[in-house]
């Protein structure tokens, strides 16, 4: 698979076979994640393997924060097309990753001054490496963040400089959503693929 293949077939998958998924893919995208472009070569992206956990409190937390979501939508049908979409693979991808960006601690990283949120930045960028790392092994993973991320933290027990970034839920995907992210192939939203809604020429005055 070429990179704009793999850039164009990776989803965001909450549908998963429970292949497991070999040791050897998993540390290849964790590597991958390492390969990121970082603020001052921060590296802040951690991941912390839950697979292991159990994972009612998991998904109780999710259920809660959907249904939080769900009031702020009026309209009966959106209402009814939101409630019947799968938006977590929780309890059945094969691996979950909690994953975190670790601000730095050493008394000076370049390119934060100011902006601090550029670490988070940097974390994303970590994160989309794994994530086409995976697609391009034939995996796939899904980023949850419908979730009280602190409370997580908090069962984790993990460092006060440790921002939660969500669960990645990663497995063997069961569908590929008929080549579209999920949200467009039921009808939620379509995807712009028009540059000229993203790109055009501009002149600082
Ligand atoms: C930061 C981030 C958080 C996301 N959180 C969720 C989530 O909680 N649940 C979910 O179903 N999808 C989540 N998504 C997936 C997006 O909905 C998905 O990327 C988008 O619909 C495009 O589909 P594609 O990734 O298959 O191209 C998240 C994506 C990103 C980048």
């Amino acid at each position: 698979m070429d990179l704009m293949q793999a850039i164009e077939s990776r989803r965001d998958t909450r549908h998963f076979t429970d292949e497991a998924v070999p040791k050897a893919v998993l540390d290849k995208a964790l590597m991958a994640a390492l390969h990121g472009p970082s603020v001052g070569l921060s590296q802040p992206c951690r991941f912390l393997d839950v697979s292991d956990s159990p994972r009612a409190a998991l998904i109780e937390n999710f259920t809660s924060q959907r249904s939080k979501a769900e009031t702020a939508l009026d309209e009966p049908d959106r209402l009814r097309l939101h409630r019947s979409l799968k938006l977590e693979s929780l309890a059945e991808a094969p691996i979950l990753l909690a994953t975190f960006c670790a601000y730095p601690e050493e008394e000076y990283t370049i390119g934060v001054i100011g902006n601090m949120r550029a670490v988070e930045w940097s974390c994303a960028c970590a994160i989309q490496n794994l994530w086409l790392s995976l697609t391009a092994d034939g995996y796939g993973a899904g980023w949850v963040t419908i979730l009280d991320l602190k409370a997580i933290a908090a069962r984790l027990k993990t460092p006060e400089n440790w921002e939660p970034m969500g669960i990645l839920c990663i497995g063997k995907p069961a569908t590929d959503y008929e080549g579209r992210p999920m949200l467009e192939h039921l009808g939620w939203k379509n995807r712009e693929l028009n540059l000229d809604a993203f790109y055009s020429v501009a002149h600082l005055s």
